[in-house]
């Protein structure tokens, strides 16, 4: 091997290092967003949050950091840090707004999915990115101001009304607002109808914008081909 040779060698086995030191930490985020007519809390349980019945629209569910292998770690420094209301009071009538508690208990339907996701993730995503409660909160509203699933749905004519539609124009749809594709979860209504649940969308750790999932939460969707949006 000749010295040039040698120096590239040296220079990759280096690129590798920093590469490796760089990935220490998570990679990007899952935005979740679910819609209030198909989580079963709402429409089997009737348990609505303390603030009444959820706008008709798509909440945020949770915004959750990734490593790019597909594993996370949760529960990262509750003890320490656990979730505190008094750090996000600015902020708690948008949270009513845009992240109802709805997938949680009756009992638990006013914090209890901020408090759940802030323990369960938020602890795990805390950076100079991302400093705290605070940060972690208002990064999630401004997403879910920043892309208006419901808008861009009913713009391709999938609206709420109890219709089927084709998953693949649901994902056109989506695709063709934000330039990515989301991946989406589905669940049953009481008669066993696959419906529209979740929508997740990736979001960098750095920018926190919109990006490529490196990885899917399953490499299948749990949805059939045709899928209903039920009305709420
Ligand atoms: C855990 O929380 C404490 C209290 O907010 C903070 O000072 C510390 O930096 C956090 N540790 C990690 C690893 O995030
Ligand atoms: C639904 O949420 C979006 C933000 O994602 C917001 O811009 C819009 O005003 C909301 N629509 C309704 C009807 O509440
Ligand atoms: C939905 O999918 C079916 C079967 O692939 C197709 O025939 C139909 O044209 C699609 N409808 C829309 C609105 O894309």
């Amino acid at each position: 091997m000749n010295s040039y040779h040698s120096y590239f060698v040296e220079l990759l086995v280096l690129q590798c290092l920093a590469l490796a030191s760089a990935s220490l930490g998570y990679n990007f985020h899952y935005f979740v967003q679910q819609w209030p007519g198909s989580q079963p809390y709402v429409t089997r349980k009737s348990c609505y949050p303390t603030t009444g019945k959820p706008a008709t629209n798509f909440s945020i569910t949770g915004f959750r950091p990734y490593y790019k292998d597909g594993s996370s770690e949760t529960f990262c420094n509750v003890s320490n840090n656990p979730f505190d209301l008094s750090k996000i009071s600015d902020l708690t009538s948008k949270m009513q707004a845009n992240w109802p508690s709805l997938a949680r208990p009756c009992s638990d339907s006013t914090t209890g999915l901020w408090s759940h996701e802030w323990d369960k993730y938020g602890t795990c995503s805390e950076s100079r990115y991302l400093p705290g409660e605070h940060a972690y909160f208002k990064a999630a509203l401004d997403l879910k101001d920043r892309v208006n699933i419901l808008q861009i749905l009913e713009e391709s004519g999938i609206q709420p009304n109890g219709g089927f539609y084709n998953l693949s124009s649901i994902h056109s749809a989506i695709h063709k607002a934000i330039g990515y594709d989301p991946w989406i979860k589905c669940n049953t209504d009481a008669s066993g109808n696959g419906q529209l649940y979740q929508i997740y969308l990736c979001v960098g750790r750095y920018e926190l914008t919109f990006t490529e999932c490196p990885v899917l939460p399953r490499t299948t969707e749990d949805c059939a081909s045709a899928i209903k949006f039920p009305a709420f």
